[in-house]
């Protein structure tokens, strides 16, 4: 793919404040160009949304935005998300939607977006807020193969959504601190 080297100027991600840029964003999917935009700083600043950014300067080039939400017990469900659970709403971490930029596609920042977003649901969940599974919306069928390589699986009825239990996530992320504790040749931090 063509495209511009995300070099070292891009940055962790940041929460997107109106000082960014986003008027160039263009990941080549209308609806999610068009809701960072438009919608997503409004999103954000009602409560209903948080949107993060990786930016060149200011020049938005890849975002996400997450919302914690709750899903009915009932219908469509997924059985090990519910199993155990007494029949109320679900909290989940909802990441509602990810683009970058076509100039930036396929450098490893979509991945790096979802890394810091599964970090940030499973800080939260470790920090005693109620969060049972990470949900993701897939836009269309490749990317719910995008997802698969997060460990994601499919929803059972609603065939765009896609889950990942915390308590899945949080051995995941353990085992991945193990390692480069291991490989450091110290002990890992508790
Ligand atoms: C999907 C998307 C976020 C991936 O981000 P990215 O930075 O381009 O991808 P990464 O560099 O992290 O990952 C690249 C890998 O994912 C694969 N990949 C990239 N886009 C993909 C897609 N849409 N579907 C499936 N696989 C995809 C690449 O083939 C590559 O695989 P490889 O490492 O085996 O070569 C980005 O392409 C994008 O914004 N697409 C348009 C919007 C979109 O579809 N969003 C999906 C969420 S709703």
């Amino acid at each position: 793919m063509s495209g511009t080297r995300a070099d070292s100027l891009v940055k962790r991600p940041t929460a997107l404040t109106k000082a960014h840029d986003v008027s160039q964003f263009d990941c080549g999917k209308q609806t999610l160009s068009d809701w960072l935009k438009k919608y997503a700083l409004q999103s954000d600043q009602s409560g209903h949304t948080k949107t993060m950014v990786i930016a060149q300067e200011q020049r938005v080039i890849g975002y996400y935005s997450f919302a914690v939400v709750s899903v009915e017990h009932e219908d469509n469900t997924s059985p090990r998300v519910k199993k155990g659970l007494a029949r109320y709403s679900i909290p989940i971490f909802l990441l509602a939607r990810l683009a970058i930029d076509v100039n930036y596609q396929n450098q490893q920042l979509g991945r790096r977006l979802v890394k810091h977003a599964l970090k940030r649901a499973a800080l939260l969940a470790v920090r005693d807020i109620p969060i049972r599974a990470v949900v993701v919306d897939a836009i269309d069928d490749e990317a719910k193969r995008y997802y698969s390589n997060f460990d994601f699986e499919p929803w059972p009825v609603d065939g765009m959504r896609m889950w990942l239990l915390m308590k899945d996530l949080i051995k995941t992320l353990n085992a991945a601190q193990q390692t480069k504790a291991a490989r450091k040749g110290r002990k890992p931090a508790r």
